[in-house]
């Protein structure tokens, strides 16, 4: 079995490396438009398997897509990252072209492909690859709620001094500041989590995960890369496992929730097939308003990718 990686910059190769790492594949493959890049990261990782003991080949290309051919996953990470004072929609003119033209060259290849899109304004540039692949809805989605679940769950861990691994939560909406963490849905080693941690100090924690990418471009000047690697990664195990696992994750909506064609993130369950299933839950008024707001904003950035007719 194949799977590939599109963009080798900071976040396809750390999600490359937890692919080869945990052996979910046969072969991955690096791909990436600078020369040489994905060749050497490629290389490099492939020069750790002795030491970190896995058999996963790893190779890279500069651009040659027939050698992605058959993969049966593939993960686009293709596109500029934020720098300070951006935000993720700032980048679609750019990343969608991108996007676009990447989606296209892996369908070549490999037309029955999962495809996993981690580029941003993640929801839109997951709603251009459905449109440039052509493929049905449940093998074309975004990975974003793993990744804010993941902050929002390590800040918990980390303020309760508890395991993260014993810290279970949900979060619905889009990729960007107006995402929605549920504390109605988050517990402790089964315990709500409203009862171990005061709401006020509950809202900072939900405030600092909605921001939570932004106050890494911060640190770092450009945006992270090991939990949004990591957490592509692991929908990918998922699939390839038949995990069937419960994840948010940024799948189109056509009436779940309330919603018609929009991508948006929600709890799904995910398999061999893809998303094998939407969980619908019942909202609260104040819940609802905020997954409506959150769908806004996304829809405004879809107007933008409409407005650049690319299809
Ligand atoms: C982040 C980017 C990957 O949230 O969107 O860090």
């Amino acid at each position: 079995m194949k799977i590939t990686v599109v963009g080798a910059g900071n976040v396809g190769a750390t999600c490359a490396n937890c692919i080869a790492q945990k052996e979910l594949a046969n072969e991955v493959v690096l791909v990436d438009i600078k020369e040489g890049v994905s060749e050497g990261k490629a290389l490099d990782m492939w020069e750790t398997s002795p030491i970190n003991y896995y058999d996963t080949r790893v190779t890279g290309t500069t651009g040659n897509y027939e050698l992605t051919k058959d993969s049966e996953v593939v993960v686009i990470t293709s596109g500029l990252p934020r720098k300070p004072g951006m935000s993720r929609d700032d980048l679609i003119s750019t990343n969608a072209g991108i996007v676009k033209s990447v989606t296209e060259q892996v369908i070549k290849y490999s037309p029955d492909a999962i495809i996993i899109i981690v580029s941003n304004p993640l929801d839109v540039m997951t709603y251009c690859a459905l449109l440039a692949s052509k493929k049905c809805r449940n093998k074309v989605f975004g990975m974003a709620g793993v990744l804010d679940t993941a902050r929002y769950r390590s800040f918990i861990a980390a303020e309760l001094n508890v395991s993260p691994k014993d810290i279970q939560a949900l979060l619905l909406g889009g990729h960007g500041d107006t995402m929605v963490p549920l504390p109605r849905y988050t517990t402790v080693g089964g315990i709500p989590v409203t009862e171990l941690i005061k709401e006020d100090r509950l809202n900072e924690i939900i405030e600092r995960t909605k921001f939570g990418g932004g106050e890494l471009v911060k640190l770092m000047g450009t945006s992270a890369w090991y939990a949004p690697g990591a957490a592509a990664a692991q929908m990918v195990e998922a699939i390839v496992r038949d995990q069937k696992r419960i994840f948010p994750v940024c799948a189109y909506l056509d009436g779940e929730y309330g919603f018609k064609d929009i991508y948006l993130g929600v709890p799904v369950v995910l398999g061999k097939e893809g998303i094998e299933r939407i969980i619908e839950i019942d909202l609260k008024e104040d819940e609802r308003a905020l997954l409506e707001d959150s769908a806004k904003s996304v829809k405004s950035v879809m107007e933008v990718l409409d407005n650049m007719k690319l299809f």
